[in-house]
């Protein structure tokens, strides 16, 4: 059996996580979450002051990020480490969520991020999730999805993530949230987000967990 590359990009809260994780649980593959990455990095600024406008001061902060992925088996998953802290959770806060699709349009931030998500694949039998990456990380990859789903449904799922941790958050955030993400994601001027000519779109509005789990893992294992 051949070890394949599948990509899952689409807009923001889609659920490609989700589905990431259970396709990559059920073949054994390691998944790649790419946009914490992003997120840690946002992070790592916001908490050094960095003016991110500066591309001196971001070339200058680069050298001093650190990012790995951990395997933490209580949670059964592999958390965001920066510099060796874990910050799995934090970066899931509202305050990096505001700033990340910036930091992401930074083309020094990308060239970062993009060389490790292709080493990490260097052995395929890999499945990350992201914006770019069935466009630019892994081209060749063998199977790409495209995940979308109606606005109200994606900020509502988004909603209830957000406010099981903090309920102080309203909906209104949360929705401009994401309609200000997936502007900047699919209007910046290094990989914008997009769908790659060779995708497979799946539209996730009317479909359960399961229903999605079930396309997907076909349309892998067609290609296996
Ligand atoms: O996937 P997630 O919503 O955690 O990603 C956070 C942000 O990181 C996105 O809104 C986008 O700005 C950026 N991102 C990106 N390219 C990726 C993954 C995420 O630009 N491959």
């Amino acid at each position: 059996e051949r070890k394949i590359i599948i990509t899952i990009d689409g807009w923001s809260s889609c659920g490609k996580s989700t589905l990431a994780k259970e396709l990559a649980a059920e073949l054994n593959y390691i998944y790649v979450d790419s946009g914490a990455m992003y997120r840690a990095i946002t992070l790592y600024f916001l908490r050094n002051h960095i003016d991110w406008t500066d591309l001196a001061a971001v070339h200058e902060a680069m050298q001093n990020v650190e990012l790995e992925f951990v395997y933490n088996p209580a949670h059964c998953r592999s958390e965001m480490h920066l510099n060796g802290e874990n910050v799995e959770y934090v970066i899931r806060d509202l305050v990096v969520a505001e700033k990340v699709s910036d930091v992401a349009a930074i083309k020094e931030v990308r060239e970062f991020a993009v060389a490790q998500q292709q080493r990490m694949g260097n052995n395929r039998g890999i499945i990350m999730d992201g914006r770019d990456i069935g466009t630019v990380v892994f081209p060749d990859a063998e199977l790409k999805i495209f995940m979308t789903a109606d606005n109200a449904v994606r900020v509502e799922r988004r909603f209830q993530e957000l406010y099981k941790k903090n309920p102080n958050v309203t909906l209104e955030e949360v929705k401009n949230n994401l309609e200000l993400r997936d502007y900047i994601d699919s209007h910046r001027e290094v990989s914008p987000l997009r769908q790659a000519e060779d995708a497979i779109i799946l539209d996730n509005t009317n479909l359960t967990p399961e229903e999605q789990f079930h396309k997907a893992l076909k349309l892998a294992k067609e290609r296996i």
